[in-house]
């Protein structure tokens, strides 16, 4: 089985990419499939045509890799590939877009609202941000509308912080989510797909002792990961279920990772979707299946047997 990972590329989150491919290109070798990983340049296109692979899998976070255009260059060449196609890449990208989708399905998700940058400056910060608390309240979560590794994230809970929360999101992107913040617990539910349908890992549980910000995410011992979470058997179920739903809503390939929270009521909330989950050594999906009970090489082998059929 010849392989390609996608990796690096010019997103904010270049280098947990170029972590994730390593891990993943290490786990495939020892499947005894031969790999290659390509950092995504203008040399995308022959590397491609040269190496010419069974299967392409984009392990690119971020922009251009989860937005899903590298993902239509791919479509054009006739690559077959791991993962969420194009178009589903494109919506499940927008926390927004995604958080509506999931929301016709019947799933939670906080009250939210969105505010381009444009808008922001043309009315004037104090009015639109009075509006915003007026209608959502406090705490807030002030995120950029597409984004990655918690890069641009705030949790607002004086009013007097939201104007600075505003300025770093949008030093990430031009389109801002504001989101009623739920105090509670912070889960990932992992989603594997091997050809019978999507399948639950089980939810990492998430304990940090501040925000569960990039450093956080990245270097080791900030965070303590419970695998399964402490949550009742019928929490879990619906945890489970929810991820399920989104990856079927959005019409996601292969694997994902839903983002949750689980209020404190037990309502699970449905926060976003990752069509390219982080696979580092601290990164979420690895660590749920391993709990399973997978090898990694052995599941990313099946992934990619799956995807090439
Ligand atoms: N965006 C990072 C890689 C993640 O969701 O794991
Ligand atoms: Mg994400």
């Amino acid at each position: 089985l010849r392989v390609v990972i996608l990796a690096g590329g010019l997103s904010h989150e270049r280098d947990v990419s170029l972590r994730s491919g390593r891990r993943v290109a290490d786990a495939l070798r020892a499947s005894g499939a031969e790999v290659t990983v390509h950092d995504v340049d203008a040399d995308l296109v022959p590397a491609l045509r040269e190496t010419a692979p069974d299967i392409v899998w984009p392990l690119l976070h971020g922009a251009s890799g989860e937005d899903g255009s590298v993902r239509d260059v791919l479509e054009l060449l006739g690559m077959p590939c791991l993962g969420t196609g194009p178009r589903a890449s494109r919506i499940a990208w927008s926390k927004p877009i995604a958080k509506t989708v999931v929301a016709r399905e019947g799933i939670n998700t906080p009250e939210f609202a969105t505010l381009p940058q444009s808008l922001f400056r043309e009315l004037g910060a104090s009015r639109v941000l009075d509006a915003i608390v007026e209608k959502l309240g406090l705490p807030l979560v002030v995120k950029p509308a597409t984004g990655g590794s918690a890069l641009g994230v705030t949790l607002v809970r004086d009013a007097a912080d939201l104007p600075r929360a505003m300025v770093d999101c949008f030093a990430y992107g031009d389109t801002a989510l504001i989101e009623r913040a739920i105090s509670g617990t912070e889960v990932a539910v992992s989603v594997i797909d091997v050809g019978a349908g999507p399948e639950p890992l089980p939810a990492v549980e998430i304990v940090t002792d501040g925000a569960y910000d990039y450093d956080a995410r990245y270097n080791p011992g900030r965070t303590e990961y419970f695998t399964p979470a402490r949550l009742s058997p019928e929490v879990a179920e619906r945890a489970g279920q929810v991820a399920v739903a989104a990856h079927r809503a959005l019409g996601l390939q292969h694997l994902s990772r839903t983002d949750l929270i689980i209020g404190d009521d037990g309502v699970v909330y449905f926060l976003e979707v990752n069509v390219a989950p982080g696979m580092t050594e601290t990164s979420l999906f690895p660590q749920a299946a391993e709990a399973a009970g997978y090898e990694l090489s052995t599941l990313y082998r099946a992934l990619a047997e799956a995807a090439r059929r």
